[in-house]
């Protein structure tokens, strides 16, 4: 069992071949933390790693300076008022008014597996119970009557351990809690730069690297959803930490609702880092004989840098989190909305998927605007039934032609949303999120439906599976466009209206759980106005997550190469749309916008009807290509290799290039994008990563063959860069084609396969 326990020095070590996590139970019977990072000796008493000083004027545990101070103290579980000083991790209100308590150690102990937790809040899940052990710490405060569990669950071939803790409510009174972060990680050191996954709308997860100052840091979300602002998720770079090399440590939270994010820095130059649900407006009930359980937070080591640390994230995500029951993977697919928006018909749609198919396409996705009423974004939403002005023949019908063509079938959806102008809105105005004495703000003309209220959540339940029934759907596309405001429940009891937020979420996993288990053979992709809720929570229902609705190349190389650091390729949704993009009308080719959508799910977005036969040839090469290389894609090592990110993570470079290696080090696949072109630029090369270094590489293009140390050390030349006369001037060759780095937005993919 990867969890060695001593009596004598009541040492606890968590282990596997990669890490160790260490701690302790202090004289007081309070948790210290010893220590997390690359594996030490198992045989060893940390126990003497003491954080702490004697300095004067502290606050000792005791009147005996020799005792404890948790100024300094590394600790499990600090809480608040108890002489720690910096942020608790647990903070509870009890009947007296009082939020003083003290947890002490009362047993524990290890089980093979995970505990799985009944309710719907997603967690990480090991495919056997031999893969994962969890450790179950048990501390107690005698007169409060509450108990809390801590729980350590440790996978055994990654260098991953999670964390959940579960307060227990034993009294006669009932207690609330005010704060309780599902990690608390406390470093002797402050040695560590932050780099954190900021946007917005249409500009998701662009990389901030930054200093870490004395005090606090913290961001999060209070919009009910993750965000597009901060993902639930970050990373310490241990000082001299880069891309390739170095201690590197990511915690992240699977949970799509408000959290926060919390780093300080104290007087002696420790740093302490938490994450949990966001504390600000919530207050959590916990009845007699009832318990609070909190959502898992990950805990992520590389000692290979970041590059190791997104490895590791991606396995974890793909073995452990994604859901495994769905019929079929990340088909390429056409979805009409960029094509479309609310204006279509059958014909059309038949039209569109007709052509999609021609060129290889195997899902056509029906975006918003195909139930009653809804030809445009003012209304609608909540009335989940077929507009017959659009679809005289019904879903069915549609869903039916479009299977005979030979392509599945998917459908999008809305489920948290409503309108004012919707029959679901007249019949129940209480269902919306609010308070009836104020005024409601308004969101892309729509409001949250109260998902915290389980009779709104059963009856969208019902009318969205029998549409899906209805529809004979092959993949869903659960969209969510607005954030939460005036966060308040019509119809909670007035002392749980600080549950709302954590109740909403709640409510969004009881309908996903009860759709997927439903539809278990359907893939689900989730979507909030693109990538605002990319998290782990979602990616635990939805096995892809549309990562922007910005599709402008340019612009995804950004946000793709962000996303990366966390999440794996296979769980980012990304298309090919219109040559003049919508979002930013700036003009790319198809291949250069393919180029960059292959290291993802792949997928259309655009009016396949109208394109010329040369872009049509090219999307039926780009779509068989990226049928050809989906595996390696999905399931290989991912490697960046120019960012387009500085490492301050201010600038943009103009180079960016990504490959993925397969696990056995035989087929690679690089990605090279240049987005403006630079006259007389140096010679450009690419060292390439994670390669067989004995090995020799043929070049699918060129039959050039390389070493592989001779590809990660001297590098791959890149075209010589053309400067003068381009093929389309008057006096230029028409014979000379566009080659990489001719012109803004080149891009070119380089195939190469081992021989021996
Ligand atoms: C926002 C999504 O991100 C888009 O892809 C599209 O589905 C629209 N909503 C539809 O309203």
């Amino acid at each position: 069992m990867p969890v060695k326990y001593s009596k004598k020095t009541e040492q606890f070590h968590l282990y596997n071949d990669q890490v160790s996590y260490i701690f302790h139970v202090l004289p007081t019977g309070v948790l210290g933390h010893v220590y997390y990072g690359q594996r030490l000796p198992l045989d060893r008493d940390y126990t003497y790693q003491k954080s702490h000083m004697n300095h004067v004027l502290k606050v000792f545990t005791a009147d005996d300076e020799s005792l404890i101070s948790y100024e300094d103290t590394l600790q499990e579980l600090p809480v608040y008022g108890r002489g720690d000083f910096r942020e608790e991790a647990l903070r509870i209100h009890y009947r007296d008014g009082s939020m003083m308590n003290q947890f002490l150690y009362r047993g524990h102990e290890v089980v093979q597996g995970v505990i799985i937790d009944t309710s719907v809040l997603p967690q990480s899940m090991p495919n056997n119970k031999d893969e994962a052990t969890t450790l179950i710490v048990t501390l107690k405060d005698d007169y409060r009557k509450v108990t809390i569990e801590m729980f350590y669950t440790i996978y055994e071939k990654l260098p991953v351990i999670t964390r959940r803790m579960k307060v227990i409510n034993n009294d006669t009174a009932t207690i609330a809690v005010d704060k309780c972060a599902s990690l608390n990680l406390d470093f002797s050191e402050a040695n560590y730069s932050l780099m954190k996954f900021d946007g917005a709308w249409a500009r998701e997860r662009h990389v901030a690297v930054s200093d870490l100052p004395m005090g606090m840091t913290s961001f999060g979300s209070t919009k009910g959803n993750s965000s597009a602002n901060h993902n639930p998720n970050y990373i310490l770079l241990q000082e001299g930490a880069d891309e390739d090399q170095g201690c590197v440590y990511g915690l992240s939270l699977i949970y799509s609702g408000n959290f926060e994010a919390s780093l300080e820095i104290n007087q002696y130059h420790q740093l302490r880092a938490q994450i949990g649900i966001n504390p600000s407006g919530f207050n959590w009930q916990v009845e007699p004989g009832c318990s609070f359980l909190t959502p898992e937070a990950v805990m992520t080591y590389s000692n290979s840098g970041l590059s190791g640390l997104s490895k590791a994230n991606h396995s974890f995500i793909k073995c452990h989190i994604l859901p495994k029951d769905h019929r079929k993977e990340a088909q390429v697919l056409i979805n009409n909305w960029e094509a479309t928006y609310f204006d279509f018909d059958e014909a059309t749609i038949i039209d569109l998927a007709a052509e999609a198919k021609e060129l290889g396409a195997n899902l056509f996705v029906l975006d918003d605007g195909w139930f009653v009423g809804r030809k445009d974004d003012y209304r609608a939403l909540g009335d989940w039934f077929v507009d017959e002005q659009k679809l005289p023949n019904g879903i069915r019908h549609l869903s039916d032609e479009i299977h005979k063509m030979g392509l599945d079938f998917g459908l999008w959806i809305e489920p948290e949303m409503i309108n004012l102008e919707s029959k679901l809105y007249e019949q129940h105005p209480e269902w919306v999120v609010g308070h009836s004495k104020y005024s409601m703000s308004v969101g892309r003309h729509q409001y949250l439906l109260d998902f915290s209220n389980p009779e709104v959540v059963d009856y969208i339940h019902k009318h969205i599976s029998s549409i899906l029934r209805e529809a004979n759907v092959d993949y869903v596309k659960w969209d969510m466009n607005r954030v939460c405001s005036e966060p308040n429940s019509m119809t909670l009891k007035p002392e749980n209206q600080g549950e709302f937020g954590h109740r909403f979420i709640l409510g969004v996993y009881d309908l996903y759980k009860r759709l997927t288990s439903e539809f278990n053979q359907v893939t689900f992709e989730s979507c909030a106005s693109g990538g605002a809720r990319f998290d782990l929570g979602m990616l635990a229902y939805a096995v892809q997550t549309w990562t922007s609705d910005n599709t402008d190349p340019v612009e995804r190389l950004s946000i793709q190469t962000g996303t990366s650091y966390l999440y794996p390729l296979k769980s980012m949704g990304s298309h090919v749309s219109a040559k003049v993009n919508h979002q930013t009308l700036r003009k790319t080719s198809l291949l250069y916008k393919s180029h960059v959508a292959i290291f993802g799910t792949y997928g259309l977005e655009l009016d396949v009807r109208h394109m010329e036969e040369k872009d049509k040839k090219l999307m039926r090469e780009q779509i068989a290509l990226f049928k050809a290389y989906k595996n390696l894609i999905h399931e290989g090592d991912f490697y960046r290799l120019i960012s387009p990110f500085t490492p301050n993570g201010t600038n943009h470079n103009n180079l960016v290039s990504w490959m993925v290696v397969d696990q056995g080090q035989e087929e690679v696949l690089v990605g090279v994008y240049q987005t403006l072109a630079k006259p007389s630029p140096n010679i450009q090369r690419l060292y390439l990563k994670g390669l067989d270094k004995e090995a020799v590489y043929r070049e699918q293009l060129t039959q050039k063959t390389y070493s592989g140390i001779e590809l990660m050390t001297l590098g791959y030349i890149l075209d010589d860069f053309f400067t003068g006369i381009f093929s389309e001037m008057p006096g230029g060759n028409k014979e000379n084609q566009p080659r990489f780095g001719h012109g803004d937005f080149t891009s070119k993919l380089i195939m190469l396969t081992k021989v021996k």
